[in-house]
């Protein structure tokens, strides 16, 4: 099977870039983040603090987390309920982080993650997908663009879905992120070594999409 890792901070622009290569290669697209993003949203239905690390690693380990295909678009399904349009709010955001620093959480999705890979030819994106999922991808992307720009297209996406929300704070939140993402002690956002680093902040949509499809023998 032929994989592809993209890995980079909040808002570069991962998921679109990813979903575009994805089509024009007619390969799968799996967005880590949102599997993550469903079992913080568990824990937070289920009233458990982020502190509170053995009712979080219990929650994630009775969910069950699939991603599911129609018409094209991804669908992540927690216990069998499509959980798409709860996921991208701040809140979930920041719990998302501060539950996948437990190994216990990310051991829940590693395998099924892994296990994807062997199965299909596809585009994941993460933060660990070329370090530590698949550290034998095809094409290794680490993807990344300036704080403000990565701010100003989270702020952007916000306001065209009607959310109330600053360019500060936002930054604000893609920075302790980030943080939080790259200082973890398991499987933390880093460059991997063979992996091609790309600064999105001046390229357009079509100009990252066709830098990574280059790559592709
Ligand atoms: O879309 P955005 O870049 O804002 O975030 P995402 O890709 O949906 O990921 C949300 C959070 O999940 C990240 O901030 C990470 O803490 C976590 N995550 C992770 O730890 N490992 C992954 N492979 C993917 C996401």
């Amino acid at each position: 099977m032929y994989n592809i890792a993209i890995d980079g901070p909040a808002g570069a622009g991962k998921s679109t870039i990813a979903k575009l290569v994805a089509k024009k290669l007619n390969f799968i697209y799996v967005d880590t983040g949102s599997m993550y993003r469903s079992l913080a949203y568990a824990c937070l239905r289920e009233g458990v603090t982020q502190g509170e690390k053995e009712k979080v690693v219990e929650v994630c380990r009775r969910s069950k987390v699939e991603l599911s295909y129609e018409n094209g678009a991804q669908i992540v399904k927690l216990n069998g309920e499509n959980v798409n349009p709860y996921i991208r709010t701040e809140e979930v955001s920041s719990m998302t982080s501060a539950i996948a620093v437990y190994s216990e959480v990310r051991e829940v999705l590693l395998d099924l993650q892994r296990d994807m890979a062997k199965k299909c030819d596809l585009v994941m994106d993460g933060r660990d997908i070329g370090t530590n999922v698949l550290p034998n991808a095809d094409v290794k992307v680490y993807l990344t663009a300036s704080v403000e720009t990565r701010a100003k297209r989270r702020y952007l996406e916000m306001k065209e879905k009607g959310v109330d929300i600053s360019l500060a704070e936002i930054e604000k939140d893609i920075e302790e992120r980030d943080y939080r993402d790259m200082h973890r002690d398991v499987a933390p956002l880093k460059q991997a070594e063979d992996a091609v680093y790309l600064d999105s902040s001046d390229m357009s949509i079509d100009e990252v999409v066709n830098a990574i499809i280059a790559l592709v023998k």
